[in-house]
């Protein structure tokens, strides 16, 4: 929708030293990794409150933990996309049309099918944060490729949390 586009694609002026053109592209690609985290949370939060069996209680909390952290970086990206005279894109609406993850399934019910799912998700999602880095430093912005690093060494750690539990199985 060309509306939405503008909207993303809003500049406000700064005097911050990086060139307007590399600045659009970075918020464009912050916005769309906080759509990403924003669905992500909100998936580890439906697993939070769905999970059910033997493990319960152990996974409610694990995952409750995760959803915390991905509520942080949620602030980080949006907040790094301000600092460069960007519109941070951020309602729930919004990420859900921009996400590239899957929804989450609404079949999973006991402990291994949220972190089946989780894992899947978690994975797809450390590859695009990974490549954001590279994709920061291309721009020309150390600083955002430094955010990107951050995050992926915590969702890399995350991803071995969650795998960890299916990992004896293989
Ligand atoms: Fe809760």
């Amino acid at each position: 929708m060309a509306t939405q586009h503008a909207t993303k694609t809003r500049q406000f002026p700064t005097r911050i030293d990086l060139p307007a053109e590399k600045r659009e592209r970075l918020c464009e690609m912050l916005n769309s990794h906080l759509a990403d985290t924003f669905d992500l949370m909100s998936q580890t939060k439906q697993a939070h409150w769905n999970v059910k069996g033997k493990d319960f209680y152990q996974l409610h909390l694990l995952f409750d933990e995760i959803a915390e952290e991905l509520e942080d970086f949620i602030d980080l990206i949006a907040e790094r996309c301000t600092s460069l005279g960007g519109y941070a894109t951020g309602t729930v609406r919004m990420a859900a049309e921009g996400s590239s993850l899957p929804e989450y399934p609404v079949d999973a019910v006991n402990g291994m099918d949220h972190i089946e799912a989780l894992v899947e998700r978690f994975s797809l999602y450390a590859a695009r944060i990974r490549q954001a880095i590279d994709d920061a430093d291309k721009l020309d912005d150390r600083t955002t490729a430094d955010l990107f690093t951050e995050i992926s060494r915590d969702v890399d750690k995350r991803l071995w949390f969650l795998e960890a539990h299916i990992q004896d199985a293989e």
